[in-house]
């Protein structure tokens, strides 16, 4: 069946994952990729499908409630899957109001949209919203995860903003009947990260023999799942998912911050031709984040036992990829921390949009 797809963010970290599976994987679909390009999004990301038929780049803002009614009425989206967000905690802490505006207020702006859209039929209709597990707060015991029923109990600004629109969501499916399905996943890795969050940044400070900013003590735990894995999973969402439910998604991978920094300084030791222990030497241990939150963990068997999801990766194998992507594409590395990325992209789509 034929499908127009929304999807936002998709020039971003995730979204670039998620754009290329569904346009290489079903090209009866028609996917627009609409992205604000904030400093987050970079259209070098997917330069392989670019020139696809089934695809469509859209630069514009979720904010802008005229747009966004009018792309609908001229696209006729049958479907959204919604990722586009601030998504950087750090960034949260000093500039909280940036996430309300994007995080909450694009998303009721969005929902407004399909709501209006598809008001007369919603049938064969499907708002997906991508969320993450950062909504369920801080883990303290050993023995406990995040389950779909956990209470929601968000402690940075980033995972409020993120907490609230998830509850949009849900409020419009249960006040308007629009067909809603939510996942929320755990920490994600590999290619093309922005290299502003943990492991893209030690990577590219590895290489270059700068500090390694170690939050507190780097006892903080999180579950990383490998990024290509939570675009399968999406696929799986968006496809089978049960209109209403939420998702979370994860691999059964936590991983002490202290403890991934010494792999990725081992392993890089390695690649790179170093002594052992040699990359080590960088781990600097700084003032914490504020509001740490402590552990997180995804009890993913819901998506597991429905779905029939499955991570293809063991991490050990997912973080060598990971590592080998960003050693081999210095060039993405350097065309973002200079910046250059967003000028040659965004004057090549300007004129083409
Ligand atoms: P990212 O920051 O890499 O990408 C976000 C994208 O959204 C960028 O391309 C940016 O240009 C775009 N964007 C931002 N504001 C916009 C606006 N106003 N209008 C249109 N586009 C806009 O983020 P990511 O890490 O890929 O995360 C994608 C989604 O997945 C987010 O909703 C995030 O909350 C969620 N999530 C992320 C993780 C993770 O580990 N990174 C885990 C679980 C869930
Ligand atoms: O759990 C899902 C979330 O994972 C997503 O919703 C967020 O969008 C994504 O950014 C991520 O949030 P984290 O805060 O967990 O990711 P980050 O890479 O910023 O940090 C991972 C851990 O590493 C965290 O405990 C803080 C620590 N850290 C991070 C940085 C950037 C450091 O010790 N030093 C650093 O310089």
């Amino acid at each position: 069946m034929s499908k127009r797809i929304l999807i936002t963010g998709g020039a971003g970290f995730i979204g670039s994952h998620v754009v290329r599976l569904f346009v290489n994987k079903y090209p009866n679909y028609q996917i627009f990729n609409l992205d604000k390009l904030t400093y987050a999004g970079n259209l070098e990301n997917l330069r392989d499908i670019e020139n696809m038929p089934n695809y469509t780049f859209i630069k514009a803002d979720i904010t802008d409630a005229v747009l966004m009614d009018s792309l609908f009425e001229k696209h006729g989206f049958d479907s959204v899957i919604h990722l586009a967000a601030e998504s950087h905690v750090d960034r949260s802490i000093t500039h909280p109001l940036e996430f309300v505006v994007t995080n909450v207020v694009g998303t009721v702006t969005l929902l407004n949209a399909a709501k209006k859209y598809w008001n007369s039929n919603m049938e064969g209709k499907l708002f997906y919203h991508v969320s993450t597990d950062e909504v369920y707060g801080s883990l303290h015991n050993d023995n406990e995860f995040f389950l779909e029923t956990t209470s929601y109990d968000p402690q940075s600004p980033y995972s409020a903003s993120k907490a609230s629109s998830d509850h949009f969501v849900r409020a419009y499916h249960n006040t308007y009947k629009l067909p809603i399905v939510l996942s929320n996943c755990s920490n994600n890795y590999g290619p093309n990260q922005f290299p502003e969050k943990l492991i893209p940044l030690f990577l590219n400070n590895i290489q270059q023999n700068k500090a390694l900013p170690v939050y507190g003590k780097g006892e903080n735990v999180r579950d990383w799942l490998y990024v290509v894995d939570h675009a399968r999973a999406i696929d799986l969402v968006y496809h089978k998912g049960k209109i209403g439910d939420t998702y979370n998604i994860g691999g059964f991978n936590e991983w002490k911050n202290i403890d991934l920094i010494k792999v990725m300084c081992s392993t890089m030791d390695k690649k790179l031709g170093r002594k052992i222990g040699e990359s080590e030497k960088l781990i600097s241990y700084v003032k914490d984040r504020a509001g740490h939150d402590l552990r997180y963990a995804i009890d993913a068997s819901k998506i597991m036992k429905e779905l029939g999801f499955e991570p293809s990766l063991q991490f050990e194998e997912g973080i060598s990829l990971t590592i080998d992507w960003y050693l081999q594409n210095k060039n993405w590395l350097e065309n973002v921390t200079s910046g250059n990325y967003q000028k040659y992209y965004s004057d090549q789509y300007e004129s083409r949009v």
